[in-house]
C-alpha cells in the first residue's frame, strides 16, 4: 500500500490530497482564490502566491486528518509527497514545491515532482472507469489546449497544441468582453443556456488546415468585433454562439486525431472538461470516452498524487530537485 500526499499550487487553487495506491482518494481539499481574483478580472500572480502561503499548512493538516492520518512527532503519515513543479505561475509553484520538499525532508520520505498536464491526465485514473493504453487525451484548461497520444504509461507525443490562446483563456477573455464574472467558463456556460447558439457565426481557428493545432485568438477577436457592430446583442446569444465555436474547434481536431491515429479511447481533462456542451459533443465522437469526475476537472492535489504514484510504480520519477518551471513541455518516462 502506498499513501501519497499531493500538492497543487500552480495557479489560483491550493489543492492538498491523500491518495492510496494511485487511485483511491482518501481526502481532497481545495481552497479556491477565485473570489479574491474576480475583482481584478483574472489571476494576480503576487496575490496568488501569498494566498497559497497563508493556507498551505492548515490545508495539509486538514487533508491528513480527513484521510484519518496524523502527523505524530517524527513519524511520517504518508509514504511520499508529490507537488506540481510546472507549468504555472512561478511564485505559486515555488510555494507548493518548497513546502513539499521541506516536509519530505523532515519526514525522510521521497519527494516527487509532477508536471501539471500529466496531473490532469491522471485525474481520470481516480474514477471507477480507467482507460487502458494507448489512448488519446484532450487536455483543456486555462493555460493549455493539447491533444496528446498516450502510448503507454508516461510515453507521450503531443499531436496538437494551441498556437496562441488556450481555450479556457479564451472563455475567460470573452467573458470579460461580455461583462460576465471570472472565471469565464462557468459564467459563459450559464449565460449560453438561455441563448441561441446560431445567432452569430464565429470562426473556428485553423479549420481548413491539415494540422491538429488550435488557434483561439481569432475567435476572441471575432466576438470583440461582433460586440462593436451590435452593442445591444443579447449576452446569452453571443455566449451560446461563442461556446458553440469554441467547443466545435475542440471536437473537429479531436475527431481528426482519433481518425489519424486509429486510437478509439479518449480522455478529456482539465478545467474546460467541466463544460457541459463539450461533454455532450464528445459523446458523439467515435471513441470510448473517459472523463474525470467534476471534482477532479479543476486543479486539485489528488491528480498530482495519482500521477506521482504511477511514475513511482513505473520507476520513472522525475528528479526531486528539478527546478520550478513557468513553461515546460510534457516529459516522457525518459525525461525527454
Ligand atoms: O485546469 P484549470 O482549473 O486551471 C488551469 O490549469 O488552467 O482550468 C481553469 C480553466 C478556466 O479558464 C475556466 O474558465 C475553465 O477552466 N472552465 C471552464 C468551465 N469550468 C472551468 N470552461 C468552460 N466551461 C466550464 N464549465
Ligand atoms: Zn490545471
Amino acid at each position: 500500500m502506498s499513501l501519497i500526499l499531493g500538492i497543487e499550487t500552480s495557479c489560483d487553487e491550493t489543492g492538498l490530497a491523500v491518495v492510496k495506491d494511485g487511485t483511491t482518494v482518501l481526502s481532497n481539499v481545495v481552497i479556491s482564490q477565485i473570489d479574491t481574483h474576480r475583482a481584478f478580472g483574472g489571476v494576480v500572480p503576487e496575490i496568488a502566491s501569498r494566498m497559497h502561503t497563508e493556507v498551505i499548512y492548515q490545508l495539509t493538516q486538514r487533508a491528513l486528518e480527513e484521510a484519518g492520518l496524523s502527523a505524530t512527532r517524527g513519524a511520517a503519515p504518508v509514504d511520499a509527497i508529490a507537488a506540481t513543479f510546472g507549468p504555472g505561475l512561478m511564485g505559486s509553484l515555488l510555494v507548493g514545491l518548497s513546502f513539499g520538499r521541506a516536509a519530505a525532508a523532515a519526514w525522510h520520505i521521497p519527494f516527487l515532482p509532477v508536471h501539471h498536464i500529466e496531473g490532469h491526465l491522471f485525474s481520470v485514473f481516480l474514477g471507477e472507469r480507467r482507460p487502458e493504453y494507448p489512448f488519446l487525451a484532450l487536455v483543456v484548461s486555462g493555460g493549455h489546449t493539447q491533444i496528446i497520444r498516450c502510448r503507454a504509461p508516461h510515453q507521450y507525443q503531443v499531436l496538437g497544441t494551441t498556437r496562441d490562446d488556450a481555450v479556457g483563456e479564451c472563455f475567460d477573455k470573452v467573458a470579460r468582453l461580455l461583462n460576465l464574472p471570472y472565471p469565464g467558463g462557468p459564467s459563459i456556460q450559464k449565460a449560453a443556456a438561455e441563448g441561441d447558439d446560431n445567432a452569430y457565426s464565429f470562426p473556428i481557428g485553423l479549420s481548413a488546415k491539415s494540422t491538429l493545432d488550435f488557434s483561439y485568438s481569432g475567435l476572441k477577436t471575432a466576438v470583440l468585433y461582433a460586440l462593436r457592430e451590435h452593442p445591444d446583442a443579447p449576452v446569452a446569444d453571443v455566449a451560446a454562439s461563442f461556446q458553440r465555436a469554441a467547443v466545435d474547434a475542440l471536437i473537429l481536431k479531436t475527431a481528426a486525431a482519433l481518425e489519424e491515429t486509429g486510437i478509439h479511447r479518449l480522455v478529456i481533462a482539465g478545467g474546460v472538461a467541466a463544460n457541459r456542451r463539450l461533454r455532450e459533443s464528445a459523446a458523439g465522437l467515435d471513441a470510448k470516452l473517459f472523463l474525470p469526475d467534476m471534482a477532479y476537472c479543476v486543479d486539485n492535489g489528488a491528480m498530482i498524487a495519482a500521477a506521482a504514484a504511477s511514475r513511482l510504480t513505473h520507476q520513472c520519477s522525475l528528479p526531486p530537485d528539478i527546478p520550478a518551471a513557468a513553461t515546460i513541455t510534457l516529459m516522457d518516462s525518459a525525461g525527454n
